[in-house]
Parts: C-alpha cells; sequence; structure tokens
C-alpha cells in the first residue's frame, strides 16, 4: 500500500440526515417534529423528500460507495408511537431501493435530533417512555427496510441532543434545565441498547451509534500533545471528556458510567433515573463505532469560572480560543487530533470497530460562473484522510469514512448560512452543482487514496 493509498476493502461515502434536507415537513402524512419550529429559517431544507431521484444520481456520479442517511421518526410514526404512517415508509423504502440500484450501500441512522413533537408533548427525553418508544419505532423501521439495510446506527451524536436541547436550549426544544439534560442522555442511551436488543432480534446484521468524540485539550497541548498538565488542568480536560465522550463511550462499551462523572450526575440529576439493569441494556453487544469528528475543544482551568451557558456541567473550565486555523464555524482545524482520537479509541475499547460516520467543514465557498471553489473544504478532508492513513498504519480498525455532508443543508439552530456540503444548493431554484471538492473526492475514491 502506498503512503496515499488505503486500504483494499476501505468504505468511502457522505451522510446526511433527514431534518437537515428533506424539507416537505407537512407532506405524505408526517408529523411535526420538535426542530420544524424551531430554526428561524423554514424547514424546506434541500427538498430531498421529492428531489431523491436526482441526489442518488450525484452519488453515483461521485462513485459513492455507501450513504448513511437518517430516517425521520415522525415520517414513520407521526405522534411517535401507535399509528404507523404507510407512506413515510415508502419514501425510505423507495429511497433503499435506489441506493442499491446505484450500487451504494445504505447506511441507516434511527435518531438524528428530530423527535416528533408529540412525545416532547408527553416530556420528551427527560422522560423514560420515549426510549421504549424508540425502540418499537426501530423495530418497525427495519421490519421494511431489513432485507436491503444491513447496517443501522441506533442514535446520532447523544450529548448534543441531550445536551443542547436540554441543557444549553441551543437546539430544540430549547430547554434549559442540566437535571433534564443528564436524564435525557441517559434515556438515550437506554434508546440505544433497547434499539440494539429490537434490531437484534429482528435479524439485524450490524447496529452500532454514531457519537460525537472530541479530543479535550488545553492550549499548549494542541501544538504538543504529550504537554504535561498541572492537576487542575488535568481534572479541567477529564471532566470534560467524561461529560462529552466517556459519559456515551464507556455506558455502551464498558457497562459503566465512568466513576468520576457519578457525582457530577447525581449532583445535578440525582441517580433516580437510573435503573437496575440499564447499563446491561445500554451495553449490549455491538459491531461498530461512529466517530463524528472535526475539531477538538480546548480548554484550561480557571475555579472561578461559572458553568459555561452552552456547556452544562463545565463549572470552574474555561473554554479557549487558540491560534490555529479554524473553520468557518470558527472550530479550530486540527486533523492530528483524528490519528489521537482513533489510537485512543483503539486502545481503550480495542474490540470495537470504528468508522468515521463524519468529518467535513462548514466554509465560506467562492462562485465563479458556474463553478464553486472550495479549495479550504479540499484541503480540509485531504489532511483529515492524511491523519485517518496515519491511525490505520497504527493499527487503528477503522472501516471507512462518510464526508459531512452531500449536500449544502439546513445546519440546526444556524440555518442555511452554514455550508458543508459538496454539493452546492441554490435554495431559491433547489439547483445542485457539485463544487470543486466533489470532483476531488470522486478522483479519491476512484484511486482508492490520495494524490501522491
Ligand atoms: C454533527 C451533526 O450530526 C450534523 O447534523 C451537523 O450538521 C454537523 N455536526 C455539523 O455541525
Amino acid at each position: 500500500m502506498s503512503a496515499a493509498s488505503f486500504p483494499e476493502s476501505f468504505v468511502w461515502g457522505v451522510s446526511t440526515s433527514a431534518f437537515q434536507i428533506e424539507g416537505a415537513t407537512t407532506a405524505g402524512g408526517r408529523g411535526p417534529s420538535i426542530w420544524d419550529g424551531f430554526s428561524a429559517d423554514r424547514a424546506e431544507a434541500c427538498d430531498h423528500y421529492h428531489r431523491h431521484t436526482e441526489d442518488v444520481r450525484l452519488m453515483k456520479d461521485l462513485g459513492i460507495a455507501a450513504y448513511r442517511f437518517s430516517v425521520s421518526w415522525a415520517r414513520v410514526i407521526p405522534d411517535g408511537c401507535g399509528k404507523v404512517n404507510a407512506a413515510g415508509l415508502d419514501f425510505y423504502d423507495r429511497l433503499v431501493d435506489e441506493l442499491i440500484a446505484a450500487g451504494i450501500t445504505p447506511y441507516a441512522t434511527l435518531y438524528h435530533w428530530d423527535l416528533p413533537q408529540a412525545l416532547e408533548d408527553r416530556g420528551g427525553w427527560p422522560v423514560r417512555d420515549t426510549a421504549h418508544h424508540f425502540a418499537d419505532y426501530a423495530a418497525i423501521v427495519h421490519e421494511r427496510l431489513g432485507d436491503r439495510v444491513g447496517t443501522w446506527f441506533t442514535v446520532n451524536e447523544p450529548w448534543v441532543a441531550a445536551f443542547l436541547g436540554y441543557g444549553s436550549g441551543i437546539h430544540a426544544p430549547g430547554r434549559t434545565s442540566t437535571a433534564d439534560a443528564f436524564r435525557s442522555a441517559h434515556h438515550m442511551l437506554l434508546a440505544h441498547g433497547l434499539g440494539v436488543q429490537a434490531l437484534r432480534a429482528a435479524g439485524a446484521s450490524e447496529v452500532g451509534a454514531a457519537l460525537n468524540i472530541s479530543p479535550v485539550l488545553t492550549p499548549a497541548q494542541v501544538s504538543d500533545f504529550d504537554r504535561e498538565l498541572t492537576e487542575e488542568d488535568a481534572e479541567a480536560v477529564a471532566r470534560i471528556d467524561a461529560l462529552v465522550n466517556r459519559q456515551f463511550l464507556d455506558p455502551m462499551l464498558r457497562g459503566a458510567y465512568p466513576t468520576d462523572l457519578v457525582p457530577l450526575i447525581e449532583r445535578h440529576a440525582g441517580l433516580g433515573h437510573v435503573h437496575d439493569g440499564d447499563l446491561d441494556v445500554i451495553a449490549a453487544p455491538t459491531d461498530l463505532l461512529g466517530v463524528n469528528y472535526y475539531s477538538p475543544l480546548v480548554v484550561q482551568a480557571q475555579p472561578s469560572e461559572p458553568a459555561d451557558p452552552a456547556f452544562p456541567g463545565s463549572e470552574g473550565v474555561l473554554f479557549c480560543t487558540v491560534p490555529t486555523a479554524v473553520t468557518a464555524m470558527g472550530w479550530p482545524i486540527v486533523p492530528a487530533c483524528l490519528s489521537q482520537l482513533l489510537g485512543r479509541l483503539s486502545r481503550e475499547y480495542p474490540q470495537t470497530e470504528l468508522m468515521i460516520t463524519e468529518n467535513g467543514a462548514d466554509f465560506v465557498d467562492v462562485a465563479t460562473g458556474d463553478s464553486i471553489h472550495d479549495l479550504e473544504r479540499i484541503s480540509f478532508i485531504e489532511e483529515h484522510l492524511r491523519a485517518l492513513r496515519t491511525a490505520i498504519d497504527d493499527g487503528a480498525n477503522v472501516r471507512g469514512y462518510l464526508v459531512w455532508t452531500l449536500l449544502d443543508n439546513l445546519e440546526w439552530s444556524d440555518g442555511y448560512q452554514r455550508k458543508f456540503g459538496l454539493v452546492h444548493v441554490d435554495f431559491a431554484t433547489q439547483r445542485r452543482r457539485p463544487k470543486d471538492s466533489a470532483r476531488w473526492y470522486r478522483d479519491v475514491i476512484a484511486r482508492n487514496g490520495l494524490p501522491e
């Protein structure tokens, strides 16, 4: 294998999510979701619900081998539980058929943040029943698609959904209770475990979750990973790591909450929501772990610092800016963190096969005539692929890499101004135009590697 090539079986693809691209929020019997009215921008998104055939063709032209999409729970079960909407299942059925006809392997995510509003009205994720409703929904989707979809992700980035949705309120449903954030996180873990059991019982070949995993570093460590930390900084780094990463990794892959996190959960939420036996369910064996990596979290200890409102549980921790290049979101670009992260996961959870289920960036693209130039996105992806290749050389077991994302789309609370796509979308006309990065990625896929 040359320095720039990837293992023969390496899987190349893209990821999307239902709410961010489908639009058609009232079409085909779909029920409302918590996101429909939350973002200031209207939720027409990329109208993928009506344009999926064109979008599958775009992917085929790029040589995409795997497509990770999410199923909208409210499209399939408008009230979140109870009556199933056949038209909703029909949509995903057609999509999966088209993907397979185009030679693209479908990877389905069951929860990418768009909770049916009816379940939020009954209490949402802080309520335990939501996890059970999720497992019923998982079984229903599997029953229809399981003959063609082999790989299932239960929940996507539960830290974001729980802590931004119920803690800081930056995301839907916009609630601001740290206690509810911890309870939601636990119920999303439980939903994962019950979902894994339901999918396995239905005969699913492969199941896992997709987690946002961010290396946590002090400013000095950004340029020198091995830099020694003061005791206070080590505590700050460990706490943020426990909150964002280990709160999900350890229950799922080791069957226990991190011991250093338990007192924090107890202080904010009590432990009454964690029932006997839950952790055994949550740790139901999985086949792969989806890793969504964008950037590190850079922190240091600051005892007088109040909790960052965007980050419940972060008392005494200062979030730092560092003198590195950043994306248009302001997220530091540190590709070496991807190697470090994959090395860590391989060491700490050695049985787990990994897949990069999201990596990509928001940049301001440059249009000249009909072309869309996005050199920064190309460099971002190229540098991360080099870092990924280094991790594979060092022994990390990584099945594949999915770019976030195929299309410019609705970036949650940030709306349409954020551009993460390989393909530009004109939201007035819904015209799609592959950017330079799309052609570049097509060539990477075709040669199974980077330019030498
Ligand atoms: C991760 C989320 O899963 C995805 O929905 C989002 O658009 C990207 N991060 C970029 O913020």
